[in-house]
C-alpha cells in the first residue's frame, strides 16, 4: 500500500525508523490563555473554589459541551464516580457492575463506599461492557452498573438506559475516555444519573489532575456537591455539616487551566475525529489489524486513545509484545491495555484494606473469568491520542510502520525467538531507538510517561 517505506528494512532490524527526524504533536498543549487566567487567579488571591469562581464556571461550560444541566468540579476522575455511588445512597451491602476491562478506579470506586463491585465480561469488539453480561450478574444487591465508554466509544446507551430504568438501578457513565462523545446527539455523561470525567495529564483535556460530574438532576446535584464539601449544605452557615463528606474539590489553579483547555477543545476533538476515521479507513485494510469497533449511533467520538485489534497469525506470529516493541522503534508511540480486572492481585487476593469486611458480601475474584476481557487484553494495541492531532500525511505514517512491521513479521519474529532468553534485550534496543528519535526530534514539551 505504501511500497516507498514498505520494503525498508524495520527500525527493530537495524533500519532507518520511519519516523527518523520527526515529531508527534506535544502533549499537554497550552499558550497564553493557560498563562492569563493562571495570572488572573494567584492576582485574584482566591486559590480555593471556595472563594474563586474559575472551577465553577469551568465546570458549568464543560457540562454544556456534554450536554449536561450540571457540572461539579472535583480532584479527580476516582474520587467523581466516589461522589457519585454516594450522592445514589450506594454503599455496604451493595453491588456495582463494572466492566473488566478498564482502570481500576472505576472499580475501586465502589470499594471506596464500601459496595461491592461485580465484574462483567465486555464486547469482544468495542471493547465495552457487555449489556447482555450486565444483566445476566444483576443481583438483588445490585444498585448501580458503571459503563466505561472506552477509547471514547460507548456501548449500546439505549439497551442500558432501558435495563437501569426497568431494574431501578443508577446508571453511572465512566466518562474519562469520553470528553466530546456523543450517542445519537446526547453528549456522554448525560444520559445516565452522572457522568464522571478526569482531567489527568493524559486526558483530552488536562490539568494535570482534575475531575467533573454531570448530572441531568438537580436533587443529586445537590447530594453530590454536600457529598465533596464536608457533607455541608450549600448556601448554609459553613461549619453546619448535615451529612458525612470529604473535601474533593478541585483547585482554581486546574479550573483556570481547563477553561483554557476548554477552548481549544472543540478544534482538537474535530481534528481527532478526522485523523481517527483515516486511520480506521487504512489500517482495516491491513490483514490482522482490526480497529477497535465503534456502534454507528455513537456519532460523535472522542479519541483517547487509538485502539485496535491484532492478530499474530497475519503477523507470522509475532507476538503482541513484539509488534509493540517492532512499532516504538520506528517511532510511533504505544501505550498498553489495561489488563482485565479479574487477573490484578487487588482483586486475586481480595485486598481491600478495611473495606468490605466482615457483613460485605465478597466475591471470590480469582475463580472469575471474563474471557473477552482477558483477550483484549493480550490482543489489543492502544495508541497515545497528541498522534491524531498531527497532518494526515504523519499520521499515515503509522500505516507504514504496521505494514513495513508485517512485511518483515518473520525476520522480527525469527530474530525474537533466536534471542529467547534475550528477549529483555531487545526491548532495550527497542528503548533505544525510541529514545534516539526522542533525541532527534525533541518536542517542545517532553510527552511523559503514557498509559491509556
Ligand atoms: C476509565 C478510567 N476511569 C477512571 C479514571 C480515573 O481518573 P483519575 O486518574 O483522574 O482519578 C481513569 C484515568 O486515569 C480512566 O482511564
Amino acid at each position: 500500500m505504501y511500497p516507498e517505506r514498505v520494503g525498508d528494512q524495520p527500525a527493530i532490524l537495524n533500519g532507518t525508523p520511519l519516523r527518523s527526524g520527526k515529531s508527534w504533536p506535544p502533549w499537554p498543549q497550552w499558550d497564553d490563555s493557560e498563562r492569563q487566567l493562571l495570572g488572573e487567579v494567584l492576582e485574584s488571591g482566591a486559590w480555593s473554589t471556595a472563594h474563586g469562581d474559575q472551577a465553577s464556571r469551568w465546570a458549568a461550560e464543560f457540562a454544556q459541551l456534554q450536554g449536561a444541566r450540571h457540572g461539579l468540579a472535583l480532584t479527580n476522575g476516582t474520587q467523581t464516580m466516589e461522589a457519585a455511588l454516594a450522592a445514589c445512597d450506594i454503599g455496604q451491602g451493595d453491588e456495582v457492575i463494572v466492566p473488566g476491562l478498564t482502570f481500576v478506579a472505576t472499580a475501586t470506586a465502589a470499594l471506596a463506599v464500601n459496595a461491592t463491585p461485580v465484574l462483567v465480561d465486555v464486547d469482544a469488539d468495542s471493547l465495552c461492557l457487555d449489556v447482555a453480561a450486565a444483566e445476566a450478574a444483576l443481583s438483588e444487591r445490585t444498585r448501580a452498573i458503571v459503563p466505561v465508554h472506552v477509547g471514547g466509544t460507548t456501548c449500546d446507551m439505549d439497551a442500558l438506559r432501558e435495563l437501569c430504568d426497568r431494574r431501578e438501578l443508577a446508571l453511572i457513565e465512566d466518562c474519562a475516555h469520553a470528553q466530546g462523545t456523543r450517542w445519537r446527539g446526547r453528549g456522554a455523561g448525560s444520559i445516565g444519573e452522572f457522568g464522571s470525567f478526569s482531567f489527568e495529564s493524559h486526558k483530552l483535556m488536562t490539568a494535570g489532575e482534575g475531575g467533573a460530574l454531570t448530572t441531568g438532576d438537580d436533587g443529586l446535584r445537590a447530594r453530590a456537591w454536600s457529598y465533596v464539601n464536608c457533607g455541608r449544605v450549600e448556601g448554609e452557615h459553613w461549619y453546619h455539616h448535615a451529612t458525612y463528606g470529604p473535601n474533593l474539590r478541585m483547585t482554581e489553579w486546574q479550573g483556570a487551566i481547563l477553561r483554557a483547555q476548554l477552548r481549544r477543545f472543540p478544534a482538537q476533538h474535530r481534528t481527532r475525529e478526522e485523523r481517527g476515521a483515516l486511520l480506521d479507513a487504512e489500517l482495516a485494510k491491513i490483514p490482522g489489524i482490526r480497529p477497535q469497533a465503534s456502534d454507528p449511533r455513537t456519532d460523535s467520538r472522542a479519541r483517547y486513545c487509538y485502539v485496535f485489534h491484532y492478530d499474530a497469525g497475519e503477523f507470522a506470529g509475532l507476538p503482541l509484545a513484539g509488534f509493540e516493541q517492532a512499532l516504538t522503534a520506528e517511532g510511533v508511540e504505544v501505550g498498553v491495555s489495561y489488563p482485565s480486572l479479574n487477573n490484578l492481585e487487588l482483586f486475586r487476593e481480595g485486598r481491600f484494606g478495611p473495606r468490605l469486611r466482615e457483613a460485605a458480601p465478597r466475591i471470590d475474584y480469582a475463580a472469575i473469568s471474563l474471557p473477552r476481557a482477558e483477550a483484549a487484553a493480550a490482543s489489543t494495541v492502544w495508541l497515545a491520542h497528541p498522534m491524531l492531532l498531527a497532518e494526515p500525511e504523519e499520521v499515515l505514517d503509522i500505516v507504514r510502520a504496521v505494514s513495513r512491521i508485517q512485511a518483515n513479521a518473520a525476520a522480527i519474529a525469527r530474530r525474537i525467538e533466536r534471542a529467547g532468553a534475550l528477549g529483555p534485550r531487545l526491548a532495550t534496543a527497542a528503548r533505544r531507538t525510541a529514545g534516539r528519535l526522542k533525541a532527534l526530534a525533541a518536542p517542545a514539551s517532553p510527552p511523559g510517561p503514557r498509559r491509556p
